[in-house]
């Protein structure tokens, strides 16, 4: 297969995310990702047992402790008391309690917030190598989505063409650290300029421009790198997370959105977003998630591991002629396609029974990904099946 097939359907939800519909519906991927014996790097998905724990934490919090256990919940204190002060602590920058908007994961997190700050028309900044999701969610409310790249040399945020872009319509930008797929943690110093510069678009437009944080994969560091909130920086930020990747429970919908207490206008911001998850569908996270909380924000997927994984899989594919970057957080891999046409090449990898994301589906042809959330046992059985595949 050459090119992924664009029904005009999926078109219209934003052509960005045709590429991984068509994947994940016709693949080879989607035909054999029941067998037993494929090696599945594709998506972050569990390969291992659930953490010891989680069950434990979610059956202790099935019990009813009062009449009003599984009744509506919207952010219930005592989950916005626990997540503050674990935020807060970890990024060393204080959150207040009744600024954590607690949500069915970072996908309602980041569809709540361009909800609430997005007019007709509008712009939101996102930039590629992207997660799959964006697009869409901005022209779902009614924006305008202005697509960047990063730059392509240092996989660094490419300041200056986010400057030329900003228009007197721009609403906000989105800024995934640390980057699925890139793996690239953005450094104070990128922060900052980053944020000079919404500040001064800010006052330019004579409206803010607001920063989109997804911090999915901000727990999800390796080699004791340093990690920085854009919310430490830019008041008016939405850290926007998800308990999905650092539990790799991505079924069990808990995440937050965090206002930082510098944040202008943050609660009147608050109740609009309040708001826009009740009418988006009830975009809270369920009761007994919530409940749960206290004892599942001790929990981690082993992130040694994890940086084992990557250190095996690098050294393993340079060894056998392939490119592939190091990341420096979340857990994917990146590696440049040896043909030029990622998708035949990801195609041609299934024959051999290793199945892998193809960089057309983030907006990065030329590479495939590998999430490391495949189990120790497959990313030793793949080695094989990658040697065969570059001798073509
Ligand atoms: C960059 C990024 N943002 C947001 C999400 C959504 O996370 P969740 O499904 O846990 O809400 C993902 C999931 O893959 C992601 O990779």
């Amino acid at each position: 297969m050459s090119s992924a097939p664009v029904s005009g359907k999926i078109m219209s939800m934003g052509a960005t995310m045709a590429p991984i519909i068509t994947f994940y519906n016709e693949s080879n991927w989607s035909k054999q990702n029941e067998e037993p014996d494929i090696c599945d790097f594709t998506f972050g998905n569990p390969h291992d047992k659930p953490l010891d724990g989680y069950i434990s934490a979610v059956q202790k919090s099935l019990a009813p402790q009062n009449k009003d256990w599984f009744a509506y919940k919207q952010s219930e204190p005592e989950a916005q008391a626990v997540i503050a002060k674990t935020v807060s602590d970890y990024l060393n920058h204080p959150f207040n309690a009744e600024d954590i908007c607690i949500t069915n994961g970072a996908f309602a997190g980041l569809n709540v917030v361009i909800k609430t700050i997005v007019d007709a028309g509008d712009e939101i900044i996102y930039i590629s190598p992207h997660w799959f999701a964006y697009e869409g969610m901005i022209i779902g409310a009614g924006g305008k989505a202005v697509n960047l790249s990063i730059n392509r040399e240092t996989f660094d945020l490419d300041l200056e063409a986010i400057q030329a872009a900003i228009s007197p319509k721009t609403r906000g930008i989105i800024v995934n650290t640390p980057n699925n797929p890139t793996g690239k943690i953005y450094s104070r110093e990128t922060l900052t300029k980053l944020a000079d510069i919404l500040t001064a678009a800010s006052e330019k437009n004579g409206r803010t421009v607001y920063l989109i944080s997804d911090e999915a994969y901000h727990k999800i560091i390796f080699d004791g790198n340093d990690f920085v909130s854009p919310a430490t920086i830019y008041p008016n930020t939405f850290l926007v997370y998800t308990y999905g990747k650092v539990h790799l429970t991505p079924g069990q919908r808990i995440g937050y959105i965090a206002l930082p207490p510098e944040m202008e206008n943050r609660e009147a911001i608050h109740t609009s977003v309040n708001l826009m998850q009740a009418f988006s569908g009830w975009s809270y996270a369920n009761a007994v998630l919530q409940h749960a909380i206290g004892d599942l924000v001790k929990l981690s997927i082993d992130i040694e591991q994890l940086q084992w994984r990557r250190d095996f899989l690098v050294d393993e594919l340079t060894r056998l002629g392939y490119e592939s970057n190091h990341p420096e957080g979340t857990f994917y891999l990146i590696v440049k396609s040896p043909i030029e046409d990622d998708w035949a090449f990801v195609e041609h990898l299934s024959e051999f029974k290793v199945f892998v994301l193809p960089g057309m589906t983030f907006g990065l042809p030329g590479y495939f990904r590998l999430s490391l959330t495949a189990n120790d046992e497959m990313v030793k059985r793949s080695i094989p099946g990658f040697a065969k595949a570059i001798q073509g």
